[in-house]
């Protein structure tokens, strides 16, 4: 067996997760890109994957085991959410509600379900889940003035469970080998509205939002063996924005 670890990344053609996939190959992991926007194709290292469809979870970690014999690592990145997802507390449809919970919550909690099994097996595995500064902290709204921008309830709903939901695991699992750990970005440059971005700014200690390329070495390195006795933890990356 080679020593390559053989990662799974959801959500691995976003804004996050193309930069998670170049660091982790850069630093020699074996990494397959797992989103609903690709094609099966495990030879380039590609699998289609609903991270919300049970089967479809299922079948990915079997095919992904019957080519590679194991998966060492996996991480929870993907991002599914209806087109209302956005909108303030008063004015979310209750059944977007449920459904953001369902394909978010729901659908990270059934990738570390199926995959702990897995690594149950093997006896090894590092599991790492996006959250998000609104899984630790309410929003400060007033950075929104001005704009069109807001800040989701349900996404501080999903994150804040996420986190928890990583705690319980890696204390139920720290026996079979898994560790299980939290990234919490802080908010990331995408071309926001300027006023936005000069308020962010304002109020973050390092004075600037981060970039994809500020988050994905904190994945490698909870992935790596570099973090064997690290297991539980919520990593913030966010410049320091959840300190004041
Ligand atoms: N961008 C930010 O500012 C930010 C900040 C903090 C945390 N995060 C978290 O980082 C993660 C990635 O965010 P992003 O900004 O890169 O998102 P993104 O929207 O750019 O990318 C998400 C990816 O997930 C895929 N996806 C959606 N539904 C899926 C499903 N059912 N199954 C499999 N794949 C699916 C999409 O195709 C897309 O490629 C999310 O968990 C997000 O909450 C993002």
């Amino acid at each position: 067996m080679s020593k390559e670890k053989i990662i799974v990344i959801t959500g691995a053609k976003g804004l996050l997760g193309k930069e998670f996939v170049n660091h982790c190959r850069s630093k020699g992991f074996r990494v397959i890109e797992a989103d609903v926007k690709t094609e099966t194709d495990l030879d380039n290292d590609q699998y289609q994957l609903d991270i919300t469809n049970e089967e479809s979870v299922e079948t990915c970690i079997k095919a992904i085991v019957a080519k590679h014999g194991r998966i060492d690592g996996w991480v929870n990145n993907a991002y599914p959410r209806t087109a209302d997802w956005g909108m303030p507390d008063a004015d979310l449809p209750f059944e977007s509600w449920r459904k953001n919970v369902d394909m978010h919550l729901n659908g990270y909690y059934l990738c570390c379900n199926k995959i702990i099994k897995q690594m149950k097996l093997q006896g090894f595995g590092s599991i790492v889940n996006l959250a998000s500064i609104y899984g630790v902290q309410a929003p400060d709204f007033s950075i929104y003035e001005g704009t069109q921008m807001g800040n989701a309830i349900i996404y501080s709903a999903i994150k804040g469970g996420i986190v928890n939901l990583t705690r319980y695991l890696a204390s139920a699992n720290g026996q079979f080998g898994i560790r299980v750990n939290t990234v919490s970005p802080g908010g990331i440059f995408d071309n926001q509205n300027p006023s936005f971005v000069a308020n962010y700014n304002k109020k973050v200690p390092l004075k600037r939002m981060g970039l994809p390329k500020d988050i994905a070495p904190s994945i490698a390195f909870l992935l790596s063996d570099d973090a064997a006795y690290i297991t539980g933890h919520n990593l913030m990356v966010d410049g320091g924005w959840t300190i004041v």
